[in-house]
């Protein structure tokens, strides 16, 4: 039988991320050393007190559907977690989700269709576009690379593409792949840009927590921003816990109630006794955090001088836990070399819209990253 897929899913491909993640996986099952710089996953276990509150959760029987939109006592957490950013939601305007990529799945779903057209900062995590053009949303992509990744140069370019045809703007800072941090300058141009052109914008702020001495600003703080931002997070990278699937989104309440239909008919909820453990996730894992980002920001400085040290220079990122190396013009290929040669994986760039990098991702020992970069070198990789 020929199945008669819909267009919606034959337009788009499947997660590059996962697909070299996977071939690492291949050649380690083939008994390969392989240092795996490409995942987008903290190496830490999740939090102890995270784990017993999930158990603890399990045993006092929190093993049945929850209400659509997540616990309340988890969405009032949440609620107070955005007001200490300066981001003002009742919990009827919170949605909990498994994962921040459902989150962003159901606004993009509630508000792109045939032909509208949205604005990504390049390089972008790579499934924004698959979810646009899922939607069925045409995609106008701004380029940053020659910018250092910082979105404050690029204002004019962002300002030649936004029209009042834009629906959407997704804003990812600290951003996936690059690690950049944007200014308030830079936000307040995005604020500016969207108001004009009534804009709705996504800020994807699940790296936030994750930054090294800066403090970014959420875009929904900004005037004029209260009515259009979406506010995405998630508990995957500050608290280390992407196994359990646990985001939410905040927003208008209109977009909150149609999304919620999205939420609803899809995944019903997130899952009851893992809500539990966000609410200890929340209040309860500061030490934690300040230790897991500490350890970022040694493995970053480390990565920036052995890349120094070869003759190499990156955009030093102040978030998250990725950077840019910059390579061939054909990065698909230097990628798949630099696996098959020096064992060592990353993320051609080209899967985030920007060709000529590689994404490293160094949630990784710092004794596997020295491996990986001397690998590389003595590949002639770098
Ligand atoms: C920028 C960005 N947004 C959202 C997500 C989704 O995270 P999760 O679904 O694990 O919460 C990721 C994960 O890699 C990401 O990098």
């Amino acid at each position: 039988m020929t199945m008669d897929f819909a267009d919606r899913v034959t337009r788009v491909e499947p997660s590059a991320t996962l697909a070299i993640s996977a071939l690492a996986t291949e050649l380690e099952a083939e008994g390969v050393d392989v240092v795996d710089l490409s995942v987008g996953e903290p190496d830490f276990p999740t939090p102890e007190n995270v784990v017993e509150a999930g158990k603890a959760a399990m045993d006092a029987g929190h093993t049945g559907y929850t209400t659509s939109a997540g616990i309340l006592e988890l969405r009032e957490a949440i609620a107070e977690k955005l007001a200490d950013d300066g981001l003002e939601h009742g919990p009827e305007e919170i949605i909990v989700t498994p994962g921040a990529k459902q989150a962003l799945y159901e606004i993009v779903s509630a508000l792109v269709e045939d032909g509208d057209e949205v604005v990504l900062l390049d390089p972008a995590w790579v499934s924004y576009e698959a979810m646009v053009k899922m939607a069925g949303g045409s995609l106008t992509r701004v380029d940053l690379s020659a910018f250092d990744f910082q979105l404050e140069p690029a204002l004019d370019d962002l300002e030649s593409v936004v029209t009042d045809e834009t629906e959407l703007l997704i804003v990812n800072s600290p951003s996936n792949p690059t690690g950049a941090v944007y200014s308030d300058a830079a936000l307040e141009g995005v604020r500016d840009l969207a108001v004009e052109h009534d804009v709705t914008v996504i800020s994807d702020e699940i790296y936030k927590e994750i930054t090294y001495g800066v403090e970014p600003t959420s875009l929904g703080t900004l005037e004029g921003m209260a009515d259009r931002t979406v506010t995405v997070n998630g508990f995957s990278k500050a608290y280390s816990m992407t196994g359990w699937r646990l985001g939410y989104f905040a927003g208008p309440e209109e977009l909150v109630d149609q999304a919620g239909k999205l939420h609803s008919h899809s995944v019903s909820s997130a899952v009851n006794f893992v809500q539990h453990a966000g609410i200890e996730a929340l209040q309860n894992t500061d030490e934690a955090v300040e230790e897991m980002v500490a350890a970022f920001e040694e493995r970053r400085d480390l990565v920036v001088d052995l890349l120094e040290a070869e003759g190499v220079d990156v955009a030093v990122p102040d978030g998250a836990f990725y950077m840019m190396l910059p390579v061939d013009s054909d990065d698909q290929a230097w990628c798949e070399g630099a696996l098959e040669d020096a064992h060592v994986a990353t993320v051609p760039g080209s899967a985030f819209g920007t060709p000529g990098y590689a994404r490293i991702s160094y949630a990784a020992s710092e004794e596997r990253l020295r491996e990986g970069i001397e690998r590389l070198a003595e590949e002639g990789y770098l």
